[in-house]
């Protein structure tokens, strides 16, 4: 484990050459991303963030860029608004960064919730909660990868359970759309299981780009309750049982947003970003090199050895061929 102290001091150490000149947070207009981008700006260095979200009443927007540029008036924020669990959509907010920016040091991903209730689908016929933390996560990385293949020490942190990948997800039917096969349970597990051998494939093809895929243990976002049908048992079994029990066991947020201010800067996770002393963190090769990183909510990492090795000579090209499938329309 990576210790508060040992985090703290490493992040007291970003500054204006070591910090993100342009980082794009998709989801950092609540919970971990919002934690995030304010540990990022209190660090007093210079960097222009893209906000990247839905349309949301225009006040609670201005005030949190408000109270960013109050507490760091180097930092840029630049608000994107975009319907990101749509595919065109995040096309279209990726063309407006691509239009203005010739780098990208850090793309930092949290959209998603845990999809405990009915099915739903997005208008593109996508499950709402799989588009928000696997379809248009991935589309915004494929298209933002030719301006991180030119920052200096560029990095993709996507937060959602990196090293809980499991070898038993549906291969026959990746989108869950067969009668039986949604539950909330089975989506999560599905959406982070597709994401490491996806992202893994991707830091192998971008060898100067660092990934992370991070799992951020129980932070007290109302994540849990934003999937559920307040009306059915399951619903009122997340409102008075397990959302109030997350609560109490909570890492806090101030600890969460500095430890995955960490994840984004350390040079624990590649060797490159803020100089660390530590033990380097192995990728998801078992490799002390550049790569893909599971990291967990104590900053550790695994190469997850009980599910990878399948993972990878099962399912991989599965996983990869339909999900070009799903994104060639908006690439
Ligand atoms: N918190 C935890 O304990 C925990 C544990 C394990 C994994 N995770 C996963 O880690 C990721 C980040 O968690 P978090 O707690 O930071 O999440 P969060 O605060 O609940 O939400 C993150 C972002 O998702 C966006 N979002 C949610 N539903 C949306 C929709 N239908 N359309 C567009 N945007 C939508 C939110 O936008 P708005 O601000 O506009 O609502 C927000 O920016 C999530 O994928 C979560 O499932 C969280």
């Amino acid at each position: 484990m990576v210790s508060q102290k040992e985090i703290r001091a490493s992040n007291a150490l970003i500054n204006d050459a070591t910090a993100p000149r342009v980082a794009v947070f998709v989801g950092g207009t609540s919970g971990i991303g919002q934690l995030t981008i304010k540990a990022l700006v209190a660090t007093g260095a210079s960097a222009r963030i893209y906000l990247v979200g839905r349309k949301s009443p225009e006040e609670r927007t201005l005030a949190f860029i408000q109270e960013l540029q109050s507490i760091n008036p180097k930092a840029e924020i630049i608000w994107t608004e975009g319907e990101v669990a749509l595919l065109a959509e995040t096309r279209r907010v990726c063309g407006i960064i691509k239009s203005k920016e010739s780098r990208v040091d850090l793309l930092f991903l949290t959209t998603g919730y845990a999809p405990f209730g009915e099915r739903r689908e997005t208008a593109e016929g996508v499950e709402i909660a799989q588009s928000l933390e696997y379809y248009t996560r991935i589309l915004f990385i494929l298209h933002l990868l030719p301006l991180l293949n030119q920052a200096e020490a560029p990095r993709i942190v996507s937060v959602l359970g990196g090293g809980l990948e499991r070898a038993t997800i549906k291969l026959d039917d990746l989108d869950l759309k067969k009668p039986g096969n949604f539950s909330g349970m089975n989506a999560q597990v599905q959406y982070l299981t597709m994401t490491t051998p996806t992202l893994e494939k991707l830091a192998n093809d971008n060898p100067h780009v660092t990934f992370v895929h991070s799992w951020p243990g129980w932070v007290s976002t109302g994540n849990v309750r934003r999937g559920i049908d307040t009306n059915s048992l399951w619903g009122w079994f997340v409102w008075l049982i397990l959302d109030p029990l997350i609560q109490l066991v909570a890492i806090s947020d101030e600890d969460s947003g500095q430890r995955h201010l960490f994840q984004c800067t350390s040079a624990a996770f590649g060797g490159r970003g803020v100089p660390w002393q530590g033990k380097p963190g192995i990728n998801s090769l078992e490799k002390q090199a550049n790569g893909l990183f599971l990291v967990n909510y104590k900053c550790d990492c695994t190469p997850n050895t009980k599910a990878m090795p399948l993972l990878r000579e099962k399912a991989l090209a599965k996983i990869w061929d339909h999900t070009q499938e799903i994104l060639r329309p908006y690439l």
